[in-house]
């Protein structure tokens, strides 16, 4: 079982950053194989349908990592009441990748991350946009950490409400992950005709 954990903040020393580590290490923990891709050191280009080479050079290596999980953490910074461009840019390369199984019918544990009292609208906004082309399946157990630097310190979630919720929507998490395999691996699903989700 891999779960893959995206850190979608495009900043440097970004909390949302912190959060995926922390979430990566309790994965890992749960003698899960765990990765993480960071958006902000693994940029890619804003997307565009151009044939140049050069964006493939990021995008390939990076979908083959995406496409070898059985599910995925995705986790934004509130920026401007939105979720992060870098993941909303990722799921433009996703949905016109090569593979179209990269995150098709794969759960996904949101978490919005707010150093404020924010984290719902990136969540209300993912869950509404993000399966359309991509078919990912979001779990309805997410993790909204606002005041994020009172919540993570050093690492470690201080909060103990927060930190059970994170640990359990991580097992809701593997258990939608072992429950959709089937469906994957069913000869049902077919997205060359259907890819783009109506
Ligand atoms: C451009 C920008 C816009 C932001 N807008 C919001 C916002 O609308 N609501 C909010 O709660 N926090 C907002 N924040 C603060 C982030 O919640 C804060 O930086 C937090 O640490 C998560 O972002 P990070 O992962 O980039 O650190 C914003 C931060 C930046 C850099």
């Amino acid at each position: 079982m891999k779960i893959v954990v995206v850190s979608g903040s495009m900043r440097d020393k970004s909390q949302s950053y912190s959060v995926a580590e922390y979430l990566q290490k309790r994965l890992a923990g749960m003698e899960l194989d765990a990765d993480l891709v960071d958006l902000n050191k693994q940029r890619l280009p804003l997307f565009d349908d151009s044939d140049t080479g050069e964006w493939q050079k990021i995008w390939e290596p990076m979908e083959e990592v995406l496409a070898k999980a059985d599910g995925f953490v995705f986790v934004t910074p509130e920026w401007d009441g939105m979720f992060s461009a870098g993941l909303h840019n990722l799921f433009n390369y996703v949905a016109s990748g090569s593979d179209k199984n990269t995150m098709a019918h794969k759960p996904v544990m949101l978490v919005g991350v707010s150093s404020g009292m924010g984290g719902a609208y990136p969540l209300a906004q993912l869950r509404m946009t993000g399966p359309k082309n991509t078919h990912f399946v979001v779990s309805p157990e997410n993790l909204r950490i606002a005041q994020v630097k009172e919540v993570l310190v050093d690492g470690e979630i201080v909060v103990d409400g927060v930190r059970e919720r994170a640990e359990y929507s991580l097992k809701v998490l593997i258990e939608y992950a072992k429950a959709l395999k089937p469906i994957r691996e069913s000869d049902i699903l077919d997205l060359k005709k259907f890819g783009s989700g109506q």
